[in-house]
């Protein structure tokens, strides 16, 4: 499955979580969840960490699509990207708090690294710094 689209300001809540996202607007019918992606900006591809879904943690109403790149810190707002849902990692979740939410989103990094590792060596080529 693959998303594309301007990115936009989301509600900056990411960027103050250590999360900084890119929001696409959402198009197709996507079940929700956390998904392992790749991002396809200038050419060139990004290991991301994809999530579908309402934020209902912060108590959100609307569907969204935020996608966060691994060791990517540029601002790409008003570029194209195109996201190629790779493997649904885990379920959308209300998390009781902010940290709690942190905690597993630091998580859901780790295990984007290890199969992105993976990735690397089957010879998928994509932009990864070692860390
Ligand atoms: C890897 C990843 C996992 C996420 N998982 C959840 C989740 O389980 N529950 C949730 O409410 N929000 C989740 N979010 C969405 C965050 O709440 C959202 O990115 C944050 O509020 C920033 O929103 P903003 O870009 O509109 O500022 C996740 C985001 C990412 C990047």
């Amino acid at each position: 499955m693959i998303l594309h689209g301007i990115v936009q300001k989301g509600k900056q809540r990411g960027k103050a979580l250590g999360f900084p996202t890119a929001n696409i607007p959402l198009t197709q019918n996507i079940g929700d969840g956390i998904y392992m992606s790749l991002v396809m900006l200038d050419s060139k591809k990004y290991p991301s960490l994809t999530f579908i879904g309402i934020a209902e943690t912060f108590d959100d109403t609307e569907r969204s699509a935020e996608v966060y790149l691994l060791d990517f810190d540029k601002d790409i707002y008003g570029k194209r990207i195109e996201v190629e849902l790779l493997k649904k990692l885990r379920e959308n979740k209300k998390f009781e708090s902010t940290s709690a939410l942190v905690k597993q989103m630091k998580d859901d990094t780790m295990e984007a690294r290890e199969y992105f590792k993976f990735d690397i060596r089957n010879k998928i080529k994509i932009q990864m710094t070692k860390k």
